[in-house]
């Protein structure tokens, strides 16, 4: 589910700031959600101001923002196949982000899919050379405690739902908001929002969930950002790993 923490402007110098890492020639993940959509219209204005840059949508709504403001899009087999160019760097949102735990990394796991995207996220942003996230303050914590989206085939929902719980989770079958019934992805499935509370070991959880049938895809990204760009009240803090 979203979160509804931070302002628009802290949301656009994020996007903005991560938009700026983009340089002539480089293919771009292009996120989902709010934050990276600012990340999206800015890199609109920079190629209609000469950059050659193009996109790797992660969602029919960044296919869509991308085609409005400008930026030509490849499909991720084009991008990646044998022939692809590749992607250069991936600039995408996020629901959570770990930060500056102990001795561990300055930028920490994540946890995505908010707008049910992380599937096609994930591929992107694992893809990617470089993974920029983009975020606002209250987006930011030291140990992830928000529920976890787990994409499921609408098949394996109960199977599902009891693997959850036998880890600790419980999960909700996330509605529709304007529609009777559940939301159904992009990629035709369903979504739990499985709560954990905190979540001590990320890595061991994503492993639970990634190895359980009917799991298409769960929105903890681990050791994949390299870099978060916050956008602040008055400023971009950018946090690397
Ligand atoms: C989409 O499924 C999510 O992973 C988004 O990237 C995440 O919800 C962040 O969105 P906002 O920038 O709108 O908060």
């Amino acid at each position: 589910m979203k979160t509804s923490g931070g302002s628009d402007a802290m949301k656009r110098r994020a996007g903005e700031s991560a938009a700026e890492a983009v340089s002539d020639g480089d293919v771009v993940g292009l996120g989902t959600g709010s934050t990276a959509a600012h990340a999206i219209r800015r890199i609109g204005d920079r190629v209609d101001a000469g950059l050659d840059a193009r996109g790797v949508p992660t969602s029919f709504a960044s296919r869509e923002l991308a085609r409005d403001a400008g930026v030509p899009c490849l499909d991720l087999p084009e991008a990646v196949g044998p022939d692809g160019p590749g992607i250069d760097v991936a600039i995408d949102g996020a629901d959570q982000v770990a930060v500056g735990r102990g001795d561990g990394p300055a930028v920490g796991p994540l946890i995505k899919g908010g707008g049910a995207a992380h599937a096609r996220e994930k591929l992107v942003d694992a893809a990617a050379d470089r993974f920029l996230v983009v975020a606002d303050p209250s987006k930011e914590t030291p140990v992830l405690d928000r529920s976890v989206p787990v994409e499921v085939l609408p098949a394996g929902r109960s199977a599902v739902a009891e693997a959850v719980r036998a880890a600790g989770g419980e999960p909700t079958l996330r509605r529709a908001e304007r529609k009777d019934g559940p939301v159904v992805t992009d990629n035709g499935n369903l979504v739990f929002d499985a709560s954990f509370g905190a979540i001590d070991d990320p890595s061991a959880l994503a492993t639970t969930l990634s190895t359980t049938p009917g799991v298409v895809e769960h929105g903890l990204f681990v050791g994949l950002a390299d870099e978060v760009h916050v956008g602040t009240e008055s400023g971009v803090r950018v946090a690397r790993r």
